[in-house]
């Protein structure tokens, strides 16, 4: 299934990127394009990298996440 229609990018192609190490949906734009032109394709984008159990939690939000008080 196509995700990015602008530059032709499939779910594979991005659940192939995940399973290098990509993480975020910053390093996948710098990657393989994705969400660089329209955009409409980031939140989709973003949701197969968390069901490819990718996606980093950003660090302040961990961090507030444990940090006492
Ligand atoms: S659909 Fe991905 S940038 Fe337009």
């Amino acid at each position: 299934m196509f995700v990015c229609l602008c530059n032709g990018i499939t779910e594979s192609q991005i659940r192939a990127a995940a399973s290098t190490g990509i993480s975020t949906l910053e390093e996948l734009t710098d990657r393989l394009g994705v969400a660089s032109q329209c955009g409409q394709c980031g939140a989709m984008a973003q949701a197969v990298l968390e069901e490819s159990g990718a996606l980093a939690v950003p660090e302040d939000r961990f961090y507030a996440a444990v940090r006492p008080g």
